[in-house]
């Protein structure tokens, strides 16, 4: 199984921007994942619509948007306007899930639903069907550069038994700490997209360290 890579710009050199993201595009990243944060959900401020929109102009890879805010529903539209193909809410900001997650799949986005550490993979279970990708979070939202929470591990094999009971379409994506020391077992346990702020960004060579990831699922067929 070939992974998507996703790379967050979080880590990425805002004032090379455009440089930074020419690189993704003569990369084999898949998507460009952009973390947006409101100083509320999670205790750190990123950027919102306005810059996604000149991403969007630059950049040929998917939108991978993450969106760590509260009251989501009410941004969705102007966030797919802005050039998001995949429209990503958390589970702890959402009171009416369900309807959000139909709200999103309207304007034509993938719908996907990001869980924190703490919150079990169980909860999940009544909307699979909704949703076509799950964002486990293997840090605390909020920053880059954080260490793995190897607790991920077992909730990504217990979520994709659930998923694969059940014959769906859904994406596993895994999201803080990610990198060449871990990603063969993530990929193993039934992840299926990675996103890498640091280990791509701050890496001598991102190119290669995106291909390296990518060449970490066509490994783990053989552990
Ligand atoms: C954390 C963000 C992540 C972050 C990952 O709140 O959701 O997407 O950019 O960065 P690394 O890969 O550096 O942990
Ligand atoms: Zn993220």
């Amino acid at each position: 199984m070939t992974p998507l890579i996703a790379p967050s710009l979080l880590a990425a050199d805002f004032a090379r921007l455009s440089e930074e993201i020419d690189l993704i595009n003569d990369s084999d990243a898949d998507w460009l994942h952009l973390d947006v944060m409101d100083g509320r959900f999670v205790p750190n401020i990123t950027f919102g619509m306005l810059l996604i929109e000149a991403v969007d102009r630059l950049c040929t890879k998917p939108l991978d948007v993450h969106l760590m805010i509260v009251e989501p529903e009410k941004y969705i539209e102007a966030f797919r306007e802005a050039g998001a193909d995949v429209i990503t809410v958390h589970y702890e900001a959402c009171p009416h899930l369900h309807r959000t997650l139909q709200q999103i799949r309207a304007t034509g986005a993938k719908a996907g639903v990001a869980i924190n550490p703490h919150t079990p993979v169980q909860v999940l279970d009544d909307i699979l069907e909704d949703m076509d990708l799950a964002c486990l979070m293997s840090v605390n939202p909020g920053f880059g550069g954080q260490k793995f929470i190897y607790r991920t591990l077992e909730k990504t094999r217990v979520l994709r038994e659930m998923i694969t009971s059940r014959n769906l379409p859904v994406h596993i994506e895994i999201d803080g700490g990610v990198g060449l020391q871990n990603a063969q077992a993530i990929l193993a346990a039934g992840a299926d997209v990675l996103v890498a702020g640091s280990s791509v960004f701050k890496a001598d060579d991102p190119r290669d360290a995106i291909s390296r990831l990518k060449a970490c699922g066509r490994e783990s067929i053989l552990v």
